[in-house]
C-alpha cells in the first residue's frame, strides 16, 4: 500500500503544478487578443483552482511537515502568502481591465520556483508519512475543484 502511495502523492501534486501554468499560459495568450469576457472567465477558474491546491497542501500536508521540518514548512506558507498577494493584483487589474503582464510573468515565474521547491522536502515527505485517508481528500478536492470550474471554452493548451 505505502509504495503505491508514495508515487501518487508527487504525481498529483506535480500533474496540478502542469495544469496549473499551462491555465496560466492561456491566461496570457488571452489578454493578447484582448477577449475580455473569455480572460475574466479564465482567470477566475485559475485563481479557484490555484487557491484549492494551496489549501489542499495548506491543510492536509504542511501541519504535519512544520512538525518535521518547520523550517520549509514555514517557507512554503511564505511563498503561499507571496503567491496570494501576486494573485490580488493579477485579479484586480483584470477587474480594471488593466492587465499587467509583467505581474503575471512574475506570477508564473514564482509559481515554477515553488513548484521546484516543493519536490523536496514537501512531497517526498508526504509520500513517506501522509496517511491513504487523507491522500484521497487531496486527490478528491483537486479533481472536483477542476471538474466544477473548468470554463468550457478552455483553450486546448489548458487541457492537460
Ligand atoms: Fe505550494
Ligand atoms: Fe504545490
Amino acid at each position: 500500500m505505502k509504495s503505491t502511495q508514495h508515487e501518487h502523492f508527487r504525481d498529483l501534486l506535480t500533474h496540478d503544478h502542469e495544469r496549473l501554468d499551462a491555465m496560466l499560459t492561456s491566461v496570457l495568450e488571452l489578454t493578447h487578443v484582448q477577449a475580455e469576457s473569455a480572460l475574466d472567465a479564465q482567470w477566475a477558474a485559475y485563481e479557484t483552482n490555484l487557491l484549492a491546491h494551496l489549501d489542499a497542501e495548506e491543510m492536509f500536508l504542511l501541519p504535519g511537515l512544520g512538525k518535521h521540518d518547520s523550517l520549509h514548512a514555514d517557507r512554503i506558507r511564505a511563498d503561499h502568502a507571496k503567491i496570494r498577494e501576486l494573485l490580488a493584483e493579477v485579479g484586480i487589474g483584470i477587474e480594471l481591465h488593466l492587465v499587467r503582464e509583467i505581474q503575471m510573468l512574475e506570477l508564473a515565474r514564482f509559481l515554477r520556483e515553488h513548484a521546484k521547491m516543493e519536490q523536496e522536502p514537501l512531497y517526498s515527505w508526504a509520500d513517506r508519512a501522509i496517511a491513504q485517508s487523507s491522500f484521497a481528500l487531496v486527490r478528491n478536492r483537486l479533481r472536483d475543484t477542476w471538474r466544477k470550474l473548468r470554463p468550457a471554452s478552455t483553450p486546448p493548451r489548458a487541457q492537460l
